[in-house]
């Protein structure tokens, strides 16, 4: 039987487990934007909308995330957990873990994780996560959590910027998966790891491919060497600078792995 490559509205809703409002556009600024507009408006329940091309699809730290037509999920899931806002935290570690799954499922290779959200194939990004969260002034519980995933699955023009440092899923693996199939998984995934309060922090651990190297820390405007001693069980990088400090770190990302 041959995959079929193309995004199925029906088919995807039929293999996720609990039924729920799904978009599919062909095009669109920023499939994160548009959710959360969509949820202002007019619909303010769970829902996910899947995007065929991106023209402004956003990175973490405003960074641009390359959305090219038919060649990818672009996605974002929006979902109301009864979360507090510490417990809101754990939804990217949580969709990292959901997506490594669902990846290794359908083709049988084990992506990694770059702390804190993204995710690699043979040292090179095939996923980025963003995740946003409305919060309410004086209210522990966020009003919704958006999750934005963005997932390169077949072969594409990365262009000369990002041609050494992002690739595919087709590339990687030579396997030309089912985006509805990996979509409903990675759905499937994370609504029985939050509906089970299921945690996922070993597992994280187990995919991260960054401990005990050396890598290069960007936080806010300045960066600095450390070497990765691990993870903590709330998904702090814990790492040990050059001069012998033990750092514990919330924030920041890792802009290079060294690689021996
Ligand atoms: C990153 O790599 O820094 C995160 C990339 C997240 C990209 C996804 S694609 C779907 C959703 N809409 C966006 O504008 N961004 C996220």
């Amino acid at each position: 039987m041959s995959i079929i490559k193309n995004l199925d509205l029906e088919y995807i809703s039929s293999k996720i487990n609990d039924s729920k409002r799904i978009i599919i556009l062909e095009e669109i600024d920023s499939t994160n934007n548009y959710i959360k507009q969509l949820y202002q408006s007019d619909y303010n329940n769970e829902m996910i909308v899947i995007a065929e091309s991106q023209t402004s699809g956003r990175g973490r730290l405003g960074r641009n995330f390359l959305s090219n037509k038919d060649s990818g999920i672009y996605m974002s899931y929006l979902i109301k957990p009864r979360l507090t806002l510490t417990d809101a935290a754990k939804i990217t570690v949580l969709s990292c873990v959901a997506i490594c799954v669902a990846i290794e499922k359908l083709t049988s290779v084990i992506p990694q994780i770059k702390w804190v959200n993204d995710i690699y194939i043979n040292n090179k990004k095939v996923c980025g996560i963003l995740t946003e969260a409305k919060t309410v002034k004086d209210k522990q519980i966020p009003e919704y959590i958006v999750i934005g995933v963005g997932i390169n699955c077949y072969k594409q023009n990365f262009g000369i910027d990002l041609e050494n440092i992002a690739t595919s899923i087709e590339d990687e693996t030579n396997k030309v998966i089912s985006r509805n199939d990996l979509i409903a998984e990675i759905i499937n995934n994370i609504d029985s790891y939050i509906k089970n309060d299921i945690d996922v922090i070993d597992e994280y651990i187990k995919h991260s491919f960054i401990i005990g190297k050396m890598v290069e820390i960007k936080q806010f405007d300045k960066s600095f060497m450390a070497k990765v001693l691990g993870i903590t069980s709330d998904a702090k990088l814990l790492v040990e600078s050059l001069s012998g400090e033990v750092l514990e770190l919330s924030t920041g990302e890792i802009s290079r792995v060294v690689i021996k």
